[in-house]
């Protein structure tokens, strides 16, 4: 079965149509008015790809690498949270797209699904995502529960200092753990095909925390982690440490220079700081900034494989798509996955062929 995906817009387009309004919104929706979002687009839109001619480029290549390691496309999977709200068993399909692709998947702290079946799923390709949260005890608790789940790379997110105010679903009550209310339950009620396949499936949960009597309260305060927290973490993790959430030059070099091995240049897909600047111009920066050996990776408001392209040319080593991913999978489940990473892998092709290219790796 074929579902018509041709874009990315494609996908969000039914998706919206399938999902309760509360779920769309949640995945959908962005910082205050959404201007961070829409000054990112622009962004994108604004810089152009030229094209260049007689170069044979019948030959191309798509696999890139990270840490060594070869992967089949030039894009992974940003961690989210709750993916399962887009669809019962979402989780465990990013996962096994992450096995066929070698590629990584990102396990969030507020994943719906715990962290040991999906690094299994995902045949080692997983990497777990940290929200220090609290007072930290919680939270170097998952650290040393992802290291003996067999983890090797961890992701710890710093742009969450508080959690940005995202009116759409506000405005829906969406709350964490999940509630329903009247309001919702007519939601529900107009969505049967989600509703009957999600919640006979389950109601989502915050699979991660049902260990050692530590909650996590998705509200609650981040903001007390700082560069001792940095530290603390660098000393403790034997393997590959990412920071995700930088915007700023000055404090990519400071990461770098605090043992960091990995700098992820995004904006949480805009749904922090309404304010920040467009994180595609930033990347350009920073990649100045820090030199051109060090691995800098990229997400937010990818949404073509034109995209991609563009984010390797502003200096990204590897990049990694969010909330598209969980509209494919709302708008067709596995399938519906699976024909939207076909569509960005032939456009990101298409891209390469049409400005010369064979390969996105530097020096290939
Ligand atoms: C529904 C949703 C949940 C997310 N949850 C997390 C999370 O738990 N941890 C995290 O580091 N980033 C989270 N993110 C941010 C993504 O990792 C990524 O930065 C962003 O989605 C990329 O932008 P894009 O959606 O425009 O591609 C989430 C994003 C969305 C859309």
């Amino acid at each position: 079965m074929t579902l018509n995906i041709h874009s990315s817009e494609d996908a969000r387009r039914i998706a919206q149509r399938r999902l309760p309004w509360m779920v769309f919104d949640y995945i959908d929706g962005a910082a205050g008015r959404e201007t961070g979002a829409a000054r990112n687009r622009a962004a994108f839109d604004a810089l152009t790809l030229r094209p260049r001619i007689l170069r044979d480029v019948s030959q191309r290549d798509l696999t890139s690498s990270v840490f060594g390691q070869k992967t089949n496309a030039p894009f992974g999977i940003s961690p989210m949270g709750m993916c399962n709200l887009s669809g019962a068993g979402a989780d465990l399909m990013l996962a096994r797209l992450a096995a066929r692709e070698n590629v990584p998947l990102g396990v969030s702290t507020v994943a719906s699904t715990a962290m040991e079946p999906l690094i299994e799923a995902a045949e080692g390709n997983a990497w777990f995502q940290l929200y220090f949260s609290g007072d930290g005890v919680g939270t170097f608790k998952l650290v040393e529960r992802a290291k003996a789940a067999g983890y090797e790379t961890i992701v710890l997110t710093v742009d969450v200092a508080e959690v940005g105010r995202r009116p759409r679903e506000l405005r829906h009550g969406f709350t964490m753990p999940f509630k329903i209310g009247p309001k919702q339950f007519i939601d529900f009620a107009l969505h049967p095909r989600w509703s009957l396949t999600s919640l006979y499936a389950g109601k989502p949960q915050m699979a991660n925390f049902d260990m050692d009597g530590y909650d996590f309260d998705r509200t609650e305060s981040r903001a007390k982690a700082d560069w001792d927290t940095l530290r603390r973490l660098r000393d403790m993790w034997p393997g590959n440490l990412v920071v995700k959430g930088v915007l700023d030059a000055e404090d990519a070099v400071a990461l770098k220079g605090a043992g960091v091995d990995a700098v992820q240049v995004s904006s949480h897909g805009s749904r922090q700081l309404d304010s920040a600047p467009a994180p595609i111009l930033e990347l350009a920066k920073i990649r100045a900034a820090v030199g051109a050996d060090y691995p800098l990776f990229y997400d937010t408001g990818l949404r073509s494989g034109e995209d991609v392209v563009k984010a390797y040319h502003q200096g990204a080593n590897f990049t990694f798509f969010g909330r598209i991913l969980q509209f494919a999978i709302a708008a067709g489940g596995e399938e519906g996955l699976q024909e939207l990473w076909n569509v960005l892998r032939s456009e990101t092709s298409i891209t390469l062929a049409q400005i010369g290219e064979r390969t996105l790796i530097k020096d290939a």
